[in-house]
């Protein structure tokens, strides 16, 4: 389905986005595995290759102003042409609103709108340049198209999570945006909502899982009793695997959603119906 195509995939070391970035490769497309640190993200790409396919790590924080450039030539350079972005890479740091630090609340909205605003703003020249002088040509065009990851918190709320919802809704913003400046070189731009996933993000507090944001340590997962209220409220009665999750990102990059954009796609079990 993707033969011949490039994708770049942020945060692929774990969870949804290495999930994503395995079924693209499964597929055909040449993948960019990014995440914060080069070990996942190369483990990923070990899996790839032994199971026949192609990929190369990059390693890099999205929120460092300067990492979305160098993202974009490096894929350039290395695979000549850039047709998929799933801006993916995120994390939680949940406090009541009331109690929020602005550290907490920029940290969060980096992430999760200005990287992927950065992102999409490098990647034009490499996706609405190329489209814009096909178009011109009168030839024929290459697929090219955008998927966003958003949350439902950010389509509902979350309590505790001022910081994340904010950043989620937005790039839901940014997504229709987006399809409506770049539709006219057939460039597609969509969001994808999860639910509950079954990740690090998602996992029970207890785990002790951690990300370190400025050499501060954020603890990641979710209380034992939220975990189990939440089965209660899916008509599938779980959560989603990563793999399931990654099933809505492929969906919205294939051609069969080549009439698709602006779209946020609810990825849910059915949550919140
Ligand atoms: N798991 C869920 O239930 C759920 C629900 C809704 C939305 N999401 C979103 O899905 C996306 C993937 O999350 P996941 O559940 O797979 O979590 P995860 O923790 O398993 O994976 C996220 C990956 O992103 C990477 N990352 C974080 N900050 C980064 C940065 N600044 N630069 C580069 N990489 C970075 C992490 O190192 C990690 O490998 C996130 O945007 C998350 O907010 C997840």
């Amino acid at each position: 389905m993707f033969k011949n195509q490039v994708a770049i995939v942020t945060g692929a070391g774990r969870g949804i986005g290495a999930a994503a970035a395995k079924l693209f490769a499964e597929l055909g497309a040449s993948v960019v595995v990014n995440d914060l640190n080069a070990e996942p993200a190369e483990a990923v790409v070990a899996e790839i290759k032994a199971a026949g396919g192609e990929a190369m790590a990059y390693a890099g924080d999205v929120t460092d102003p300067a990492f979305p450039d160098a993202l974009m030539a490096k894929t350039v350079e290395a695979y000549g042409k850039i047709n998929i972005l799933v801006n993916n890479a995120g994390y939680t740091w949940d406090g009541m609103l009331h109690n929020m630090s602005d550290k907490q609340w920029q940290a969060i909205l980096d992430v999760h709108a200005t990287a992927p605003f950065r992102m999409i703003r490098a990647l034009a020249p490499y996706m609405r340049e190329p489209a814009k002088e096909e178009k011109r040509a009168g030839g024929p065009m290459e697929p090219r198209c955008i998927v966003n990851v958003s949350s439902t918190s950010g389509l509902h709320g979350n309590v505790g999570q001022a910081n994340y919802a904010t950043g989620k809704l937005g790039i839901v913003g940014l997504t229709k945006t987006v399809a409506k400046e770049w539709g006219a070189f057939g460039i597609r731009c969509n969001a994808v909502a999860f639910g509950f996933i079954d990740t690090r993000l998602t996992q029970s507090k207890d785990e002790g899982a951690s990300i370190s944001v400025d050499g501060e340590e954020v603890a990641l997962g979710i209380p034992d009793h939220i975990r189990s209220m939440a089965r209660l409220v899916i008509p599938l009665g779980r959560p989603a695997t990563p793999e399931e999750a990654a099933g809505g990102i492929i969906m919205l990059a294939s051609p069969y959603a080549a009439y698709i954009t602006g779209h946020t796609l609810e990825v849910t079990g059915g949550a919140g119906i």
